[in-house]
């Protein structure tokens, strides 16, 4: 998924700046894949010690000067970037959440916006109340499926629409990657 995503981040029109938001940075990897492609990346991450490993794993590679890291949830997040990406902390918020944060990071993306979310199908919904009789200490991490006309309703009320979208499939991670694009006036 971060390789096609690393394919859709495209560098912005010239003489505006190259400026891309990592929300969820996990460990950093797609953080850095922007900061060499020439991004200015501003990574945050809830979780401290991920926030503190992107920021150590850009300085390792050389990319200090290119990557900033905090510790910040989502919905603190603010400022204006070119390319605002946000990898699989969307599928754990159920509709109206989604909603919310969806947009708030539209809000915040000027270009192109890259995310996953977790379609709806009708047999992972009956997996996951199959997964529901198990006792919680044998789950795996609350998955929120999301329907694709939520998403798609939500990004044109933001002034977005779809211009890439793939499913990314590998045995229980399924996901839609989405680039979207902001419409011009
Ligand atoms: C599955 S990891 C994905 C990391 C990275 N985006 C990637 O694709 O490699 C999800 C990350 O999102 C972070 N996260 C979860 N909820 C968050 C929130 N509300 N605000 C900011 N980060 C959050 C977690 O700490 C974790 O590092």
């Amino acid at each position: 998924m971060l390789g096609l995503a690393q394919q859709w981040a495209e560098l912005p029109p010239a003489g505006t700046p190259a400026t891309a938001l990592d929300a969820g940075c996990g460990t950093g990897l797609f953080s850095l894949a922007l900061a060499r492609r020439g991004f200015q990346v501003s990574a945050s991450d809830l979780a401290p010690q991920m926030a503190e490993a992107t920021a150590q794993a850009a300085l390792n590679a050389g990319l200090g000067d290119r990557v900033t890291s905090r510790v910040s949830d989502l919905e603190e997040l603010s400022g204006n970037y070119s390319l605002v990406a946000c990898f699989d902390v969307l599928i754990h918020y159920s509709s109206e959440p989604f909603v919310q944060m969806l947009s708030h990071l539209a809000s915040l993306c000027d270009n192109t916006l890259l995310f996953t979310y977790a379609p709806y199908s009708q047999l992972l919904a009956a997996l996951h109340r199959v997964g529901g009789f198990f006792p919680h200490s044998q789950r795996r991490t609350e998955i929120q499926m999301i329907h694709d006309r939520t998403v798609r309703e939500t990004l044109a009320k933001c002034g977005f629409s779809i211009s890439r979208s793939q499913r990314v499939s590998s045995g229980f991670y399924h996901v839609t990657l989405i680039q979207a694009r902001r419409r011009q006036a």
